[in-house]
């Protein structure tokens, strides 16, 4: 039986820092509830000279991967490196060395999920991710062991701290996007290129890694149908409020017999659903089990000690496993084959912005092109004219996503149509 467990950290971001000062100030609880003292014995950073603002000594840091690999008396490596190629290569090496991996990374997790919990498989090690989606909620653990019993079918939620940063910053506070994201960067929020923000890559990762969970099936990146907040356009927010909804960037997950349907898009959300009064950098996600029905987490889902909270909790879960000779025996295969839905076989209501030309007969051009199509309109609304110019908002009943796709490029070749504004889906009804 192990007397102390030693952890090799690799990084000292915004994460890794916050693990180190979580292990610090938390060391007597956390040695109260293992039974023996867990502490960092190595970090790997890439300059040895920078100032750190930490209690470990100068001589626990190293850039050198192999001093850490080869150090028998570490028993398990913490990656919070961040990016893909580095981080990917580090967890290889370290479950090949036969040492249990906690990692933060969901851009790893997301596209080589499946290979490495394999490799954790059959070096009889441990491979941990709950900090790679949702900051400080624990939703990993929840998919795999709270709601284990329960079939999931659909999942839905803010994903990214700082998208949903940027538009409450916007919403609230009248705050430009440029500001909002310059702010969400100083907070540590952002990804280190925050494209992966707000075009809504780094959301689409976490939802490839919570719907291959609750969905016990194979979710690839390119199964998720993305869209950032580029093509949010002015007056969208406002109008949104009006007709009573709040914009958010959101990622879904549902799941019937035609198959998984994915998607990461900015969504308008009534006002009165839950999720639209989640703010700032705080992610919420409901989760629909057959059994259960209805659940939701909610909590800080980016920063420093959020993200460093749940990376700790798989600390804590890879000790008892090794100090119980556990570690490594998890059943990672996908239980079932998979299966993408088409865009016909999506279903969602949505929300229309046109600016047409202010003539007699383009409303019922255009509510005859929705005909047509088979969809049928909830609201019609001419928002504003100049007498030249019109905004007409339609909000549709349910549709399926290639009706809504057809629907645009017919929109798009009329001529009375000067140009589609905005689009977007709609979850639930509104107030
Ligand atoms: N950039 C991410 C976010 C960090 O804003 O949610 C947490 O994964």
């Amino acid at each position: 039986m192990k007397n102390e467990i030693n952890i090799g950290l690799l990084g000292f971001g915004v994460v890794g820092s916050g693990v180190a000062q979580i292990l610090d100030n938390h060391q007597e609880d956390l040695q109260h509830k293992l039974g023996v003292p867990v502490s960092i014995k190595k970090v790997l950073v890439k300059n040895l000279y920078k100032e750190r603002d930490c209690d470990l000594p100068a001589e626990v840091f190293t850039t050198d991967l192999n001093e850490i690999l080869g150090d028998s008396s570490i028993d398990l490596i913490v990656e919070v490196i961040g990016g893909t190629t580095e981080a990917r290569e580090a967890i290889e090496k370290s479950l090949n060395a036969g040492k249990g991996v906690v990692t933060a990374n969901k851009d790893v997790m997301a596209e080589y999920g499946l290979d490495l919990l394999q490799l954790a498989d059959e070096n009889k090690c441990d491979l941990f991710f709950e900090a790679s989606v949702g900051g400080g909620i624990p939703l990993i653990r929840t998919l795999e062991d709270g709601l284990a019993s329960d079939r999931i079918s659909a999942l839905t939620g803010i994903v990214n701290g700082t998208t949903n940063f940027i538009l409450t910053k916007m919403k609230h506070d009248n705050m430009s996007y440029e500001d909002a994201l310059a702010e969400a960067t100083e907070l540590g929020f952002a990804e280190a290129d925050p494209s992966a923000d707000v075009d809504g890559i780094d959301a689409a990762r976490k939802m490839v890694i919570l719907a291959s969970l609750a969905f016990s099936t194979e979710v690839r990146l390119d199964d998720v149908f993305v869209r950032g907040l580029r093509e949010i356009q002015d007056g969208d927010l406002e109008l949104a409020a009006q007709f009573g909804y709040t914009l958010k960037l959101a990622g879904s997950a549902k799941k019937n017999c035609d198959g998984i349907e994915v998607a990461v898009e900015p969504v308008l959300v009534p006002d009165s659903h839950p999720l639209a009064s989640v703010n700032n950098e705080f992610n919420a996600v409901y989760v629909y089990g057959e059994a259960v029905g209805e659940t939701m987490f909610y909590g800080p889902g980016a920063g420093s000690l959020p993200t460093a909270t749940s990376v700790t909790a798989d600390i804590v879960a890879a000790c008892r496993n090794l100090l119980m000779g556990v570690n490594g025996r998890r059943i990672h295969s996908p239980q079932h084959e998979r299966h993408v839905k088409t865009d016909d076989r999506k279903f969602a209501r949505y929300f229309h912005r046109i600016r047409v030309k202010d003539e007699v007969g383009v409303l019922t051009k255009l509510t005859a092109i929705y005909s047509r199509y088979g969809a049928s309109l909830a609201t019609v609304i001419q928002d504003s004219d100049n007498g030249i110019e019109a905004d007409l908002i339609f909000i549709t009943h349910q549709i399926s996503r290639q009706q809504h796709l057809d629907i645009m490029n017919e929109l798009n070749e009329t001529p009375e149509v000067i140009n589609v504004l905005s689009h977007y889906r709609v979850e639930g009804e509104s107030r």
